[in-house]
């Protein structure tokens, strides 16, 4: 099983003697520092310090103690480090959900019986994570790995989902089932060969109807599941049914397509086209919103397509944003009442092009006079944005 997804990003501060370095994230000043291996000795922590490293990436599976229970444990009796300890929580519930996947996903492959409960259970707690957490949860969602779509898109349409029909007031009993049905909403695709599912290029019409055989696969796989019910179901088999009838695999339209339907459709494009994948860059959110109100007119529901659009704001967290005072910072909680103003977490000067300390600056507060200029794509400054997030 992999554990390619249990980095954690620590602050120099909350690093212990046992813990497996992988990178430093942030140092000040120029002195070279080995960039992995063990932690020994509280001396050589307080050597970090001083040669001025901020941040580091920790590998918590190859550290001598859990490293998430020894953060863990400091964090949550002290009032300062509570964010903390909830940006570890959703990331703990972010790799476990990917774990299950790739252990289900595997077990299907060998023609195994599957278990949806443990997955169930995920499913459920990322839902009450939304209603706490939700922005922390959706930042998570914009980081994904270009090497595991499937994986990744599933988690991430989940996580849409929820937080779509958490602000379209739907009951949170039937926000679990559409996120269970968002991580396993295209389980079709084990079926799909590798060849067609990561062409770069546009696919042939062969090709694009072996694609397309993906939906009626997950139908099929979870019709035979215990614990799908038809609110998963629907989920999996209608994502790509479109309000024209031009969808498939159906052809259904209109009144044939219920709300959990036509919100699916919706969140399936959106992430499929801001998704990185190893051949393309994905699209600003700004640009998808573009797509799905272009295709508002007949491919989707126009209101839900404008409740989409407000529900994740004009900037969405997780995008980058060029500010008046030419720092970049990352977008990591909306303001539904100021959508211009929403909190950020400044670390990088765009012109002289080096990092900064990081500072969290709510644009709504009243004395700040910074205001959004642009939203920026990382690539254009070099920058990864996953050890600023949380
Ligand atoms: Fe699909």
């Amino acid at each position: 099983m992999s554990r390619t997804a249990s980095v954690l990003t620590l602050p120099v501060s909350a690093l212990r003697p046992g813990m497996f370095v992988l990178a430093i994230v942030r140092q000040l000043g120029q002195k070279e520092v080995a960039t992995s291996g063990y932690l020994n000795s509280e001396q050589q922590i307080a050597e970090l310090v001083a040669m001025g490293v901020q941040t580091v990436q920790i590998c918590p599976t190859r550290s001598r103690k859990s490293t998430e229970q020894q953060v863990a444990s400091e964090d949550s009796p002290q009032e300062k480090c509570r964010s903390e300890g909830n940006t570890l929580k959703i990331k703990r519930l972010y790799s476990e959900a990917r774990e299950l996947q790739e252990k289900l996903l595997s077990q299907l492959k060998q023609g195994e019986p599957i278990d949806v409960g443990p997955l169930a259970e995920v499913a459920e707690e990322m839902v009450d994570t939304m209603f706490t957490h939700g922005d922390a949860m959706l930042c998570l969602a914009r980081i994904r790995a270009k090497d595991a779509y499937l994986m990744e898109h599933s988690m991430n349409v989940a996580i849409l989902l929820a937080n779509f029909g958490r602000y379209l007031g739907i009951e949170r009993a039937i926000l679990k089932e559409l996120t269970l049905g968002g991580l396993l909403h295209d389980v079709g695709k084990i079926m799909t060969p590798n060849a067609i599912l990561n062409k770069p290029g546009k696919l042939t019409d062969e090709e694009f109807a072996i694609m397309r055989e993906h939906v009626v696969h997950s139908r099929e796989i979870l019709g035979q599941t215990p614990g799908i019910t038809p609110v998963m179901l629907e989920v999996a088999s209608h994502h790509h049914e479109r309000m024209d009838g031009s969808g498939y695999p159906l052809g259904l339209s209109g009144d044939q397509l219920s709300l959990y339907s036509r919100m699916s459709a919706i969140v399936d494009v959106y992430d499929a086209v801001t998704a990185d994948r190893v051949y393309k860059q994905g699209l600003q959110p700004t640009q998808a919103f573009r797509i799905l109100l272009k295709g508002a007119a007949d491919h989707f529901d126009g209101i839900l397509v404008n409740q989409f659009i407000k529900c994740l704001g004009v900037y969405p967290v997780g995008t980058l944003v060029l500010l008046s005072n030419q720092r970049l910072a990352l977008v990591i909680e909306r303001n539904a009442e100021q959508p211009l103003k929403p909190k950020v977490k400044v670390f990088y000067h765009a012109t002289a092009r080096h990092y900064l300390d990081v500072k969290v600056l709510d644009l709504a507060k009243a004395g700040c006079s910074d205001t959004i200029e642009s939203v920026v794509e990382p690539r254009d400054y070099g920058i990864e944005l996953e050890p600023f997030i949380g």
